[in-house]
């Protein structure tokens, strides 16, 4: 497992790479593919990495958008798991077991423990979330949502 100062190290270098590489992109699927990609690669820990966006012909539900790992669910209900728990609050969730979340929804059995963060656009609504999962119980913490809320906000608010 990473120290807290590699972890906060390496949430530096990939905020830094997402900002070079989506600097002058405007493109909300080239930022979220961007996204995506740059943080599934950094963190041994991540098993899946994608955004469910607010389906604008249905704002009750989320449908998948860019994403790295295993076949994710199309379509999460706004309220339930942790994605639509996230975007129902629009407040980070952090589950250590995935298992003992009432109404987690299991897209691949594998995942053990996730975090998701809200996503604004630049007039403050919800325009989706980022869920990450891990393979392994209680992978993530506040480091994890200081980082991940911090490039979230940067590349969409
Ligand atoms: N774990 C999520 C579902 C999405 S996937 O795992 C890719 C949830 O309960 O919201």
């Amino acid at each position: 497992m990473m120290t807290a100062v590699e972890k906060k190290q390496r949430y530096a270098e990939v905020t830094q790479e997402i900002a070079a590489v989506i600097d002058g992109e405007d493109n909300l699927v080239a930022r979220m593919a961007t996204v995506s990609n740059s943080l599934h690669h950094a963190f041994e820990y991540y098993f899946w990495t994608g955004f469910y966006l607010v389906d604008p012909t249905s704002p009750d539900e989320l449908v998948i958008g860019p994403f790295q790992g295993s076949l994710g669910c199309l379509r999460i209900p706004v309220g339930k798991g942790v994605c639509g728990t996230a975007a129902a609050t629009r407040q980070t969730q952090i589950v250590d077991d995935v298992h003992a979340f009432a109404g987690h929804i299991a897209c691949d059995a594998r995942a053990q423990s996730e975090i998701v963060v809200p996503v604004m656009g630049a007039s403050g609504d919800l325009i989706a979330v980022l869920d990450v999962d891990s393979d392994q119980k209680a992978q993530f913490d506040d480091i994890d949502r200081e980082g991940l809320e911090r490039i979230i906000m940067a590349c969409f608010s």
